[in-house]
């Protein structure tokens, strides 16, 4: 289990409050409250179906929340004008569940997409320098010249990580980093996603019902439950509680 380290001292990275969105009239969101502190590995648990990507998604600006507060380094994002929320979003680097590789570019172009899509101006050594040291820090420095076809599935899933940390993002949203994959390659990008926090200081919500992964990468935990967050704590306190609601996650 991590050794898990206490930040909530430090300043907030993103805070959340009192979110609501709905869809139709299915409430998926419900007064959640939250916060990320610089420098923590946040996980938030929850059930399939319990809005755990809508809550990413509302972060980024990708959904629209019908009430609350989003912060991210400070600044309320909701309602942000598109080029203010395109410069937050370069502060973000977002994995998706579905990695959303591009097939049809090689891991180069797809590691070179973020910095061109951010008008980025670097000349070739410094990109290359880039995508090696990318690559490098998920263990597939021989991968650049292959197609995303080419690779399995947890290379890709540490590609897609590759591609984030392009941007050294101060804060990284993982959405089911080890969903789909097999109990060693999942512990593997656990490890990876504890190498990013100690490498880049940065902070990270990871979502996720593998609690595997949660005790390897998690500071704190927060349970999303009924679309609020119904529990928070270590993973010893919360694998200690007597609720039967959240003991159910730990067996
Ligand atoms: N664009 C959308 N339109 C309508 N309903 C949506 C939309 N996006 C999400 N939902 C609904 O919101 C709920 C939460 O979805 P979400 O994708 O956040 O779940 P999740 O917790 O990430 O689940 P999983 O663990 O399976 O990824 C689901 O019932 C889903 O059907
Ligand atoms: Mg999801």
């Amino acid at each position: 289990m991590k050794a898990a380290r206490y930040y909530a001292h430090s300043e907030i990275a993103i805070e959340i409050k009192d979110l609501n969105k709905s869809f139709g009239n299915q409430h998926v969101l419900i007064n959640l409250n939250l916060n990320l502190y610089k420098g923590e590995n946040l996980a938030v648990l929850g059930k399939s179906g319990s809005g755990k990507s809508v809550l990413l998604k509302c972060i980024v600006g990708l959904v629209s929340p019908e009430s609350g507060i989003v912060k991210v380094l400070g600044k309320d994002v909701l309602g942000l004008a598109q080029f203010e929320m395109d410069k937050i979003r370069m502060k973000i680097g977002f994995l998706f569940q579905s990695n959303a590789l591009y097939d049809s570019m090689t891991v180069r172009e797809n590691l070179e997409f973020p910095l061109r899509r951010h008008g980025l101006k670097y000349n070739k050594k410094e990109v290359d320098d880039m995508v090696f040291e990318s690559l490098s820090n998920v263990s597939l420095p021989e991968t650049a010249g292959k197609m995303p076809a080419e690779l399995s599935g947890g290379m890709k899933k540490r590609i897609a990580l590759a591609r984030t940390l392009m941007m050294k993002p101060d804060i990284i949203l993982y959405d089911e980093p080890t969903t789909g994959l097999d109990p060693i390659t999942s512990r593997e990008i656990s490890n990876l996603i504890l190498s990013v926090q100690e490498k880049y200081h940065s902070s990270a919500i990871i979502i996720t019902h593998d609690i595997n992964c949660v005790k390897i990468v998690a500071d704190r935990i927060i349970m999303l439950i009924d679309g609020y967050a119904y529990a928070e704590g270590s993973y010893s306190e919360l694998a200690n509680s007597d609720d039967p609601k959240i003991k159910s996650f730990f067996e």
